[in-house]
């Protein structure tokens, strides 16, 4: 598994059971890839179940105090204050500036240039993040935020040693997080410290994640519980939706009858202006391409569940100890669910195709009480960068499929994707 995680969850999937147990060092884990029994644990039962031990360990020093992590009384409590940033009118605010981001992104490029894909979705994606949920200026704080965000990856990837040892022990990969964790830690005393400085009326007024995030703790909010509540936001946020750009522009430059229909729906939707959150409403296609880049791609490719007592899941008995598994990455692709599953076909998503599909057969976001508070931030994110780039540039295909995946702390390509970028006349 740790040399190959991939090929292990593709095993799994191959076996012909909803439930498949595993050992791994001392570890009991059991894959579920039925979509009822992701109902039963994400949903039904939710309340039988933790994040758990793995998580807790490799990610615990990093965001254990933000809500990715926290459990219990203190988790709804941070769930439920920050919960207005993330209501349907405030995103949508947001648009504007997610389209003004994707089209300086787009503005870099020119006519017939090469384009590696994921670097640039991870600074545009990074860019939005900081001026919508934290309201800082992006630049100076994509400066210090890059270079951690990139040593926290390599930490984290499950290949290598380092993400079994504590941060204490100091290889190289361990001092530079460390050394970057400070540097961030140091430019949030600063924004904390200007906004500290402001008088009441703009304080109170503001309602970004950082603004409500500070308001939880008053005057007691120290620093380490700030960082692991913003980086908790960053991490989440930012690959995730970067990856399914990335996946989005691999796929429609790889599809170009996909491509041609989605530029006929922009062309006649939007006639060359930059899309609005309003506009999405008219663009269905563009909907049908994204949920389907997410079941194929789904950058959080697994849920991990720990039950806190025995239960029972499709008539076995799992004690406490076990490691859950709900893999998006071989449920989405399970052809008891989808005809052809390797093909992408934004046009399966009719309603009734919606209709008849088990619930949870789809989950990229999660499911219950602890999805993705970013849901709607993302899927309007991604789309209005899709529209706003695909009205300027046609893709073509540089890297072409077979994409080899490789499973870190997202689904992450593990080969530049390229593309070459034609300005549309
Ligand atoms: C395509 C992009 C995204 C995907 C695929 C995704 C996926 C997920 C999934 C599967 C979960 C549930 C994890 C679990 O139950 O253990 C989750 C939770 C979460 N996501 Fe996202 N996410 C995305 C974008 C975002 C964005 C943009 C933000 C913030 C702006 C965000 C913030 C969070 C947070 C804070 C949680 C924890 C929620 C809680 O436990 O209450 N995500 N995400």
């Amino acid at each position: 598994m740790l040399r190959d995680p991939l090929g292990f969850y593709d095993r799994a999937g191959r076996v012909d059971a909803d439930v498949v147990g595993y050992h791994v060092a001392r570890t009991r884990g059991y894959f579920l890839t039925h979509p009822d029994l992701v109902e039963q644990v994400l949903v039904t039962d939710a309340a039988d179940y933790e994040k758990g031990q793995l998580l807790y360990d490799t990610l615990g020093q990093f965001i254990g105090e933000g809500l990715f992590l926290l459990e219990g009384e203190e988790w709804q409590r941070q769930r439920t204050a920050l919960q207005p940033a993330f209501y349907r009118e405030r995103i949508e605010t947001y648009g504007e500036t997610m389209t003004d981001f994707a089209r300086d992104t787009a503005g870099g490029w020119t006519d017939g240039q090469r384009v590696a894909v994921l670097p640039e979705m991870q600074s545009l994606t990074l860019r939005i993040l900081g001026k919508t949920l934290l309201d800082v200026d992006v630049d100076a704080t994509a400066a210090t935020l890059e270079p951690l965000l990139d040593a926290l990856r390599d930490r984290l990837d499950p290949r290598t040693l380092s993400a079994y040892l504590p941060l204490s022990v100091p290889t190289p990969v361990n001092r530079r997080v460390r050394r970057t964790r400070a540097a961030f830690e140091s430019t949030l005393d600063d924004v904390v410290a200007r906004r500290q400085r402001e008088d009441a009326a703009t304080r109170e007024a503001r309602d970004d994640v950082l603004s409500l995030l500070l308001s939880l703790d008053d005057e007691t909010m120290d620093r380490e519980r700030l960082s692991h509540q913003l980086l908790t936001f960053l991490v989440a946020g930012h690959d995730t939706t970067a990856l399914t750009l990335t996946y989005a522009w691999f796929l429609l430059a790889n599809h170009p009858e996909v491509q041609r229909q989605l530029h006929a729906e922009l062309d006649a939707t939007l006639d060359g202006a930059d899309p609005t959150p309003a506009d999405l409403f008219e663009l269905p296609y563009l909907d049908d391409v994204l949920t389907e880049v997410l079941r194929l791609y789904p950058p959080a490719f697994t849920v991990f569940r720990q039950p806190t007592q025995q239960v029972t899941l499709g008539g076995y008995d799992v004690g406490p100890e076990a490691q859950l598994t709900l893999p998006q990455y071989l449920v989405h692709r399970d052809a008891r669910w989808y005809d052809d599953p390797d093909a992408f076909r934004p046009a399966r998503w009719t309603d009734d195709f919606e209709a008849d599909l088990p619930d949870y057969a789809y989950y990229p976001f999660g499911g219950g009480p602890r999805h993705c508070i970013g849901m709607r931030f993302a899927r309007m994110e991604a789309k209005l960068a899709i529209a706003t780039i695909a009205q300027r540039y046609r893709f073509e295909a540089g890297t072409e499929p077979p994409l080899d995946l490789a499973m870190r702390i997202t689904l992450a390509p593990a080969e530049p994707v390229r593309v070459r970028v034609h300005e549309r006349g």
